[in-house]
């Protein structure tokens, strides 16, 4: 029989008390910010558990723009603990320019609201180097990364020779190790033909960091345990989407980090069984940065964004692909992520068309399939399989309430609900943290 338990059940009587982790259904830059943003209020911490400054957040708030790589948006709100999660990579000097931009905006922060986990690994400058050596020989066969130095950190992660930001507090140990590991990385760059990484100064400069970030650094695992046993309410903002996921992407045009509902979980020690809602969020058509394939891309609709000064990258400022809505991405993304509820946001987008189509289905050597196939050369292969429907040609961004939405806007939300399997909570009609409309 199904027993709830013991926080299940609190959690059950106290509403406002739950554990949510925030996903992106497509390719990133969903508008996971805006979203979280917007459901903050009822968190009383905001964790992130992948990634690193290759996210780039956007929230637009009383006409103010914030950008968010690797600090919890969370921290646009008083009273919430920001949570960077051992999941994690952490480019010292990009967190301290992020704080910097961020203060200069009128933002608080300090180590009362902003904690970093002890086991959080670091990005070093040689990362970054290593990231655009391995780009520039791929050539045309590049993945289009950030250049944050997140695949190598992550490598070096895994291969057991990463550093971890608990060193941050411990200078003594810290210099010879990272002394070492520039010597030894300067060597892969130098076989590369590759500038190297200047050792004295780098080591003195992530010295400096280090005294600074040093009183951010705990144990963040206890916190999250701490604060769910007194009753507080966790909110996981994921970063980049599950296509992007290092498992469930389309591998190799990835990152390099679990960027599904599950990976909330290792990325910051709190279990599946203390979550209790997991929210993707859904552009209500498609982007994708970087290379890789895209099905459902069509230069048309890009044309039509990019003149109406959308879809650039948030942390790269590149020009964002797009295309139609692909739901065969997003049912799949529902699957692999245990979401509850989909947030759709950018309706507004397709404000000016005639006719919106969505890709149900693919055909592959002439079989009609229902979930992408695991090789891009397979997914090369594919051809979408459209249904049309008639566009609302109406300007959906002053619309305050779901209900006074054009009844097109809402058959083609519902179909979508129908063709993904999950609930639409949540839809997206504008930037700002109001233009947010709850179903
Ligand atoms: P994230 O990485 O998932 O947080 O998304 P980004 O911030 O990189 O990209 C989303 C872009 O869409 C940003 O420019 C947001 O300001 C914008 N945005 C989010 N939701 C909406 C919406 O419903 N309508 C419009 N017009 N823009 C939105
Ligand atoms: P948010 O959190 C969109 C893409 C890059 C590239 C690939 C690998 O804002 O949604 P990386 O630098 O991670 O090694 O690049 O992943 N990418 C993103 N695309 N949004 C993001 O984050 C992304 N983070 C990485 O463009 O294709
Ligand atoms: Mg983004």
């Amino acid at each position: 029989m199904f027993q709830l338990n013991q926080r299940q059940c609190a959690a059950f009587l106290n509403s406002e008390m739950s554990n949510t982790i925030v996903v992106g259904a497509q390719w990133g830059d969903e508008g996971k910010g805006k979203i979280i943003d917007f459901i903050t209020d009822k968190s009383d911490l905001v964790v992130r558990a992948a990634g690193g400054s290759n996210a780039g957040h956007t929230v637009i708030n009383n006409g103010q723009k914030y950008i968010l790589h690797l600090i919890p948006s969370g921290i646009l709100w008083e009273n919430k603990l920001c949570v960077i999660g051992n999941g994690v990579v952490i480019d010292p000097f990009g967190l301290l320019e992020e704080m910097a931009k961020l203060r200069s905006q009128g933002v608080k922060i300090s180590p009362e609201n902003l904690v970093i986990s002890e086991t959080a690994h670091l990005v070093m400058p040689y990362h970054k180097a290593l990231d655009r050596a391995r780009e520039a020989k791929l050539g045309d066969k590049k993945i289009g990364t950030t250049g944050r130095g997140i695949g190598p950190a992550y490598a070096d992660k895994i291969e057991r020779g990463g550093l971890r930001a608990v060193l941050l507090t411990q200078p003594e140990v810290l210099e010879p190790e990272l002394r070492d590991r520039i010597i030894r990385h300067n060597e892969t760059l130098a076989a590369a033909g590759v500038e190297e990484v200047p050792v004295e100064e780098t080591v003195k400069a992530v010295l400096d960091a280090a005294a600074i970030l040093a009183p951010h650094i705990t144990n963040t695992v206890v916190v999250c345990h701490e604060a769910i046993q007194a009753g507080k309410s966790l909110l996981f903002e994921g970063a980049q989407g599950t296509y992007l996921d290092i498992d469930h992407g389309t591998y190799p045009f990835v990152t390099s980090s679990s960027t599904t509902s599950g990976g909330a979980c290792t990325g910051s020690g709190v279990p599946p069984r203390m979550i209790d809602k997991v929210v993707a969020v859904c552009k209500a058509y498609t982007t994708r940065v970087g290379s890789g394939p895209f099905i459902t891309e069509n230069d048309a609709i890009g044309d039509m964004l990019h003149n109406m000064g959308r879809e650039f990258g948030a942390t790269t400022g590149r020009a964002r692909r797009c295309g139609w809505l692909d739901a065969v991405l997003v049912r799949y993304a529902v699957m692999i992520n245990g979401a509850d509820e989909l947030a759709i946001t950018n309706l507004d987008g397709l404000d000016g068309l005639e006719t919106i189509d969505i890709c149900t289905a693919y055909k592959l050597r002439g079989k009609v399939i229902q979930y992408p196939p695991s090789t891009v050369a397979d997914i090369e292969l594919c051809e979408p399989i459209y249904e049309t429907h008639q566009g609302w040609k109406q300007d959906l961004s002053q619309i305050k309430k779901f209900a006074d939405l054009p009844p097109l806007a809402k058959a083609y939300l519902k179909r979508l609900e129908v063709l993904t399997g999950a609930r639409i909570s949540l839809v997206g009609i504008g930037p700002d943290r109001e233009q947010t409309l709850t179903v």
